[in-house]
């Protein structure tokens, strides 16, 4: 299940960022990693912290999974209402350091930081619904250790924001929209209700570790 290995790039000092004004704080180098991952901050939160609720957490991402999922943004092959367009404004290189730096942020999960009064509440009986789903579909075979696992092709999903979960599945199962996904997975997936979906999302959600 790898993704195709992309090219290690070489960071060459010197270069601009295209679009962006760095006013007086922009070194001579050209903007550090964390001064293009600030302007992520404005949506997904301090270091990659969503404020959700509909909003992802990225912080510690894996680098090789931030950098597919950036290219694939930039490139049109995955499809979104805003990341496309603001990818499209990253060279590879700033895009390799933003990816660096958000894999040194610490995650934090959504119904456990200070932000978590703006999370959607998560039903108890439904996540315990979900929970059985998972097992039961084989979500837990690539989703390790209830959604905690993630490697350089599978994002952690447990303790990321119930509604941005809900938003992703539908997402991944409606066939109009193209999203780059494991073919088990959207087998699994397509096999599923809307409620059962709900119900996996409410299970996800709901681990805080
Ligand atoms: C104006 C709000 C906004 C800004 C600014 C923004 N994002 Fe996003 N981001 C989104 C939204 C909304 C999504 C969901 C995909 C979509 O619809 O575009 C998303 C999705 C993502 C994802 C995928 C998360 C996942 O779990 O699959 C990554 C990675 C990401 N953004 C990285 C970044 C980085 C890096 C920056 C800064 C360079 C940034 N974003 C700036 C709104 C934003
Ligand atoms: C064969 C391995 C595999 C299986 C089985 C699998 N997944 Fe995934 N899952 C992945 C990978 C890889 C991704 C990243 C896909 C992408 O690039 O958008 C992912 C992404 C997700 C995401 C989005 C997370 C995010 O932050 O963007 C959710 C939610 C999810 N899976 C839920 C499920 C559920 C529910 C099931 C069972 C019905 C399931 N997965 C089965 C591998 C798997």
């Amino acid at each position: 299940m790898h993704r195709k290995k992309i090219r290690t790039l070489v960071l060459v000092g010197g270069f601009m960022a295209g679009g962006f004004l760095f006013g007086s704080t922009a070194s001579a180098e050209g903007p550090t990693a964390a001064m293009l991952a600030n302007t992520c901050a404005g949506c997904h939160g301090t270091n990659g912290v969503s404020g959700g609720p509909a909003m992802p957490s990225i912080a510690g991402f894996p680098a090789t999974y931030f950098k597919a999922i950036m290219k694939e943004f930039k490139d049109g092959t995955r499809p979104s209402t805003i990341m496309g367009r603001l990818a499209k404004g990253y060279s590879d290189e700033e895009i390799a350091l933003i990816a660096d730096f958000f894999a040194k942020t610490k995650w934090s999960s959504a119904n456990g930081h200070a932000n978590s009064k703006n999370a959607t509440v998560v039903d108890t009986a439904l996540a315990a619904k979900g929970k059985k789903l998972a097992t039961d579909s084989k979500c837990d075979k690539c989703h390790e250790d209830d959604g905690v696992f993630q490697d350089e092709d599978t994002p952690r999903v447990a303790g990321q924001w119930l509604d941005y979960l809900i938003i992703k599945m539908r997402d991944y199962r409606n066939p109009d929209m193209k999203v780059p996904q494991q073919k088990k997975m959207e087998t699994a997936m397509e096999k599923l209700s809307l409620d059962d979906l709900l119900a996996v999302a409410h299970f996800y959600a709901s681990n805080k570790k």
